[in-house]
């Protein structure tokens, strides 16, 4: 299959990154089924892709009337054999191989047999999602970054078993979708993750041990190397839980201290402090 025969994606999870895929795929003209497990995310999750539209309108990135197009073409379900339509479907739940497994064995039940199934992990084995298929051939990581309507990057990440089909489906979608390519191997982490997550742990251990402030480190790192955020407003923006589970992940692989979680990031996540989605992180943010 090729992209040309892709009419109708598929996006499992209208969270952050779901919604953000979701939004993308239907401004590049393809039908989208995006599907929570409830009527509040649900509800929650289209109004992001809306805001998000709204925003490029008035950033004069997309016209009105591309919007209204492209949001005619976004479908919400609760219902997972609604994917039974789709041509593609990307998954983006939670960060959590038991759960993201049960939703490739269902998806894999569900859709038509030339379906191409992908991940948006950003950690964990495109090949062991692949093994509760019957197509591991057709599974393939698709990691796109948040927010996802702005950042040009796809990082596409091969399977020990991906078809090259699949992945030149890969390469062909990034092209409609305007991000740039880098190919991964399948190792936890892949290329970006493997190098932020250390530096990201690292920055909560530099506060831990008292050597500067967070606002001080979110300085130096913005001012001394021209990133557009400090690590500590970057990892509130990527949400304290999806860090943990990404960390988590890593350790779990490589049993490399450095992956392993600081005590007090584990901490916040069990008091609900998980960054910008719920008010308060590192930092505290306004409703
Ligand atoms: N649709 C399209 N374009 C949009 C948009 C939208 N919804 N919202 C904003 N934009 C455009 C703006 O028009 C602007 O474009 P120009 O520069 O051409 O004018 C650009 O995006 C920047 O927008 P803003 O001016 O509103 O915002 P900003 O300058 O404060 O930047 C940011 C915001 C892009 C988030 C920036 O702070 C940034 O790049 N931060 C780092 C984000 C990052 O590192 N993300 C990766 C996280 S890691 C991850 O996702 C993976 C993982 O596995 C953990």
């Amino acid at each position: 299959m090729t992209l040309q025969d892709v009419r109708t994606v598929g996006v499992v999870g209208c969270g952050l990154m779901g919604s953000g895929i979701a939004e993308v795929c239907a401004r590049a003209g393809f039908q989208v089924i995006v599907r929570e497990v409830n009527e509040d995310l649900l509800r929650k999750g289209l109004d992001r892709i809306r805001a998000s539209m709204a925003k490029a309108v008035e950033r004069g990135k997309l016209a009105a009337a591309e919007m209204e197009a492209a949001w005619g073409r976004i479908r919400g379900t609760l219902r997972m054999e609604d994917f039974a339509a789709c041509d593609l479907v990307i998954e983006a739940v939670v960060e959590d191989m038991p759960t993201k497994k049960q939703v490739f064995a269902e998806l894999d039940r569900i859709c038509p047999p030339h379906a191409v199934l992908a991940s948006n992990t950003s950690s964990l084995s495109i090949t062991e999602l692949g093994s509760v298929t019957r197509r591991p051939e057709k599974v393939i990581g698709f990691h796109f970054f948040n927010p996802v309507p702005v950042m040009p990057l796809l990082e596409i990440v091969i399977g020990l078993q991906t078809a090259e089909e699949t992945v030149a489906l890969g390469r062909a979608l990034a092209e409609r979708l305007n991000k740039t390519v880098v190919i991964s191997k399948d190792r936890p982490g892949f290329i970006v993750n493997r190098l932020l997550i250390p530096y990201l742990l690292d920055a909560i251990r530099l506060l831990e041990e008292g050597v500067a402030t967070m606002e001080d480190i979110d300085t130096a790192i913005r001012l001394g190397l021209n990133h557009p955020m400090g690590p500590f407003t970057l990892m509130d923006f990527v949400g304290l839980d999806t860090l943990l589970f990404i960390a988590d992940a890593m350790f779990e692989e490589f049993k490399d201290p450095r992956y392993a979680a600081p005590p007090l990031l584990r901490r916040m996540v069990a008091a609900g402090w998980l960054g910008r989605k719920s008010g308060k992180g590192f930092y505290t943010y306004a409703a």
